[in-house]
Protein backbone atom coordinates (compact mmCIF):
# COMPACT_ATOMS: atom_id res chain seq x y z
CA UNK A 1 0.00 0.00 0.00
CA UNK A 2 1.42 3.96 -0.73
CA UNK A 3 2.84 5.53 1.69
CA UNK A 4 0.41 7.58 3.69
CA UNK A 5 2.19 11.08 3.82
CA UNK A 6 1.23 14.27 4.60
CA UNK A 7 2.17 17.89 2.06
CA UNK A 8 1.89 21.52 3.21
CA UNK A 9 2.20 24.49 0.45
CA UNK A 10 0.94 27.93 0.69
CA UNK A 11 0.25 30.17 -2.77
CA UNK A 12 -1.31 33.72 -3.28
CA UNK A 13 -4.32 33.56 -3.92
CA UNK A 14 -5.99 35.48 -6.72
CA UNK A 15 -9.73 35.04 -5.65
CA UNK A 16 -11.85 36.57 -2.89
CA UNK A 17 -12.50 34.88 0.24
CA UNK A 18 -16.12 34.83 0.16
CA UNK A 19 -16.76 33.99 -3.44
CA UNK A 20 -18.41 31.42 -6.09
CA UNK A 21 -15.06 30.54 -6.86
CA UNK A 22 -14.00 29.36 -3.30
CA UNK A 23 -17.18 27.68 -2.53
CA UNK A 24 -16.14 25.84 -6.21
CA UNK A 25 -12.87 24.59 -4.82
CA UNK A 26 -14.91 23.00 -2.03
CA UNK A 27 -17.06 21.41 -4.41
CA UNK A 28 -14.18 20.08 -5.86
CA UNK A 29 -12.61 18.95 -2.76
CA UNK A 30 -16.05 17.20 -1.59
CA UNK A 31 -16.51 15.67 -4.51
CA UNK A 32 -12.80 14.00 -5.61
CA UNK A 33 -10.81 13.89 -1.97
CA UNK A 34 -12.74 11.34 -0.82
CA UNK A 35 -12.76 8.97 -3.26
CA UNK A 36 -9.25 9.19 -3.57
CA UNK A 37 -8.50 9.01 0.20
CA UNK A 38 -7.11 12.83 0.71
CA UNK A 39 -8.27 14.70 3.86
CA UNK A 40 -6.93 18.12 5.16
CA UNK A 41 -7.50 21.54 5.43
CA UNK A 42 -7.35 24.97 3.77
CA UNK A 43 -6.27 27.89 5.30
CA UNK A 44 -7.71 31.04 3.23
CA UNK A 45 -7.50 34.87 3.53
CA UNK A 46 -7.44 37.58 1.12
CA UNK A 47 -3.79 37.18 0.19
CA UNK A 48 -3.04 33.88 0.85
CA UNK A 49 -3.82 30.07 0.45
CA UNK A 50 -2.34 27.45 3.17
CA UNK A 51 -3.50 24.11 2.37
CA UNK A 52 -2.64 20.64 4.32
CA UNK A 53 -3.04 17.58 2.43
CA UNK A 54 -2.99 13.79 3.99
CA UNK A 55 -3.01 10.73 2.16
CA UNK A 56 -1.08 8.51 -0.36
CA UNK A 57 1.64 9.85 -1.57
CA UNK A 58 1.19 9.05 -5.00
CA UNK A 59 -2.15 10.74 -4.63
CA UNK A 60 -1.08 13.56 -3.32
CA UNK A 61 1.49 14.25 -6.15
CA UNK A 62 -1.57 13.78 -8.74
CA UNK A 63 -3.42 16.20 -7.36
CA UNK A 64 -0.69 19.01 -6.49
CA UNK A 65 0.04 18.78 -10.33
CA UNK A 66 -3.82 19.54 -11.09
CA UNK A 67 -2.95 22.61 -8.12
CA UNK A 68 -0.11 23.73 -10.04
CA UNK A 69 -2.10 24.61 -12.74
CA UNK A 70 -5.04 26.07 -11.24
CA UNK A 71 -5.27 29.70 -12.19
CA UNK A 72 -7.38 30.90 -8.64
CA UNK A 73 -3.83 31.23 -7.18
CA UNK A 74 -0.45 31.38 -7.81
CA UNK A 75 3.23 30.82 -6.49
CA UNK A 76 2.82 27.08 -4.91
CA UNK A 77 5.15 26.84 -2.41
CA UNK A 78 5.79 23.55 -0.32
CA UNK A 79 6.68 23.70 2.61
CA UNK A 80 6.67 20.11 3.50
CA UNK A 81 5.78 16.65 2.75
CA UNK A 82 6.28 13.87 5.33
CA UNK A 83 5.06 9.97 5.96
CA UNK A 84 2.15 9.79 8.33
CA UNK A 85 1.57 7.48 10.81
CA UNK A 86 -2.09 8.57 11.43
CA UNK A 87 -3.99 11.16 9.85
CA UNK A 88 -5.33 14.83 11.76
CA UNK A 89 -8.07 15.77 9.37
CA UNK A 90 -9.57 11.99 8.98
CA UNK A 91 -12.93 13.21 8.58
CA UNK A 92 -12.47 16.23 6.92
CA UNK A 93 -12.16 15.97 2.60
CA UNK A 94 -10.91 19.95 3.11
CA UNK A 95 -11.43 22.03 6.59
CA UNK A 96 -11.68 25.48 5.62
CA UNK A 97 -9.84 27.53 8.14
CA UNK A 98 -11.85 31.26 7.35
CA UNK A 99 -8.50 33.30 8.26
CA UNK A 100 -10.77 36.72 7.29
CA UNK A 101 -12.55 35.65 10.50
CA UNK A 102 -12.05 37.76 13.63
CA UNK A 103 -10.81 35.71 16.36
CA UNK A 104 -9.76 32.77 14.20
CA UNK A 105 -9.11 29.79 16.47
CA UNK A 106 -5.74 30.39 19.00
CA UNK A 107 -3.62 28.51 17.34
CA UNK A 108 -4.04 30.66 14.28
CA UNK A 109 -4.03 34.02 15.11
CA UNK A 110 -0.67 34.85 14.25
CA UNK A 111 -1.05 32.89 11.00
CA UNK A 112 -0.91 36.26 8.17
CA UNK A 113 2.41 36.98 9.60
CA UNK A 114 3.68 33.60 9.63
CA UNK A 115 2.88 33.11 6.27
CA UNK A 116 4.68 36.30 5.35
CA UNK A 117 7.74 34.72 6.68
CA UNK A 118 7.11 31.41 5.30
CA UNK A 119 6.67 33.38 1.73
CA UNK A 120 10.08 34.96 3.10
CA UNK A 121 12.12 31.58 3.12
CA UNK A 122 11.80 30.57 6.70
CA UNK A 123 8.41 28.50 7.58
CA UNK A 124 9.52 27.47 10.94
CA UNK A 125 6.13 29.35 13.01
CA UNK A 126 4.09 28.68 9.93
CA UNK A 127 4.21 25.20 10.37
CA UNK A 128 3.93 25.17 14.12
CA UNK A 129 1.03 27.23 13.79
CA UNK A 130 -0.76 24.64 11.86
CA UNK A 131 0.57 22.03 13.93
CA UNK A 132 -1.30 22.78 16.34
CA UNK A 133 -4.10 23.49 14.99
CA UNK A 134 -4.14 20.22 13.13
CA UNK A 135 -3.41 18.68 16.62
CA UNK A 136 -6.50 20.40 17.95
CA UNK A 137 -8.49 19.06 15.22
CA UNK A 138 -7.38 15.99 15.37
CA UNK A 139 -10.12 13.06 16.04
CA UNK A 140 -12.81 15.56 15.48
C1 LIG B 1 -6.08 26.57 -3.25
C2 LIG B 1 -6.78 25.46 -3.98
C3 LIG B 1 -7.00 24.24 -3.34
C4 LIG B 1 -7.64 23.21 -4.00
N1 LIG B 1 -7.82 22.00 -3.36
C5 LIG B 1 -8.41 20.98 -4.02
C6 LIG B 1 -8.57 19.72 -3.37
O1 LIG B 1 -8.20 19.51 -2.21
N2 LIG B 1 -9.17 18.72 -4.08
C7 LIG B 1 -9.62 18.90 -5.36
O2 LIG B 1 -10.15 17.94 -5.95
N3 LIG B 1 -9.47 20.08 -5.98
C8 LIG B 1 -8.89 21.13 -5.34
N4 LIG B 1 -8.73 22.32 -5.99
C9 LIG B 1 -9.30 22.48 -7.34
C10 LIG B 1 -8.42 21.84 -8.41
O3 LIG B 1 -7.39 22.72 -8.79
C11 LIG B 1 -9.27 21.49 -9.65
O4 LIG B 1 -9.96 22.61 -10.12
C12 LIG B 1 -10.26 20.41 -9.33
O5 LIG B 1 -9.64 19.30 -8.72
C13 LIG B 1 -10.96 19.91 -10.62
O6 LIG B 1 -11.91 18.95 -10.24
P1 LIG B 1 -12.84 18.24 -11.31
O7 LIG B 1 -11.93 17.54 -12.28
O8 LIG B 1 -13.70 17.30 -10.50
O9 LIG B 1 -13.66 19.34 -11.97
C14 LIG B 1 -8.10 23.39 -5.34
C15 LIG B 1 -7.85 24.62 -5.97
C16 LIG B 1 -7.22 25.64 -5.32
C17 LIG B 1 -6.99 26.95 -6.01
Amino acid sequence: MAQLSECIYLSRSLIAPHSVDLLDIGRAALRNNPQHGISGCLYVDSTFFAQLLEGPLPTLHRLLAILRRDRRHVGMLILRERPLTQRRFEHWSMKIIDGTAAGVSPHLSALPDALREAEAGDATRLLRQLDAFATACAGN
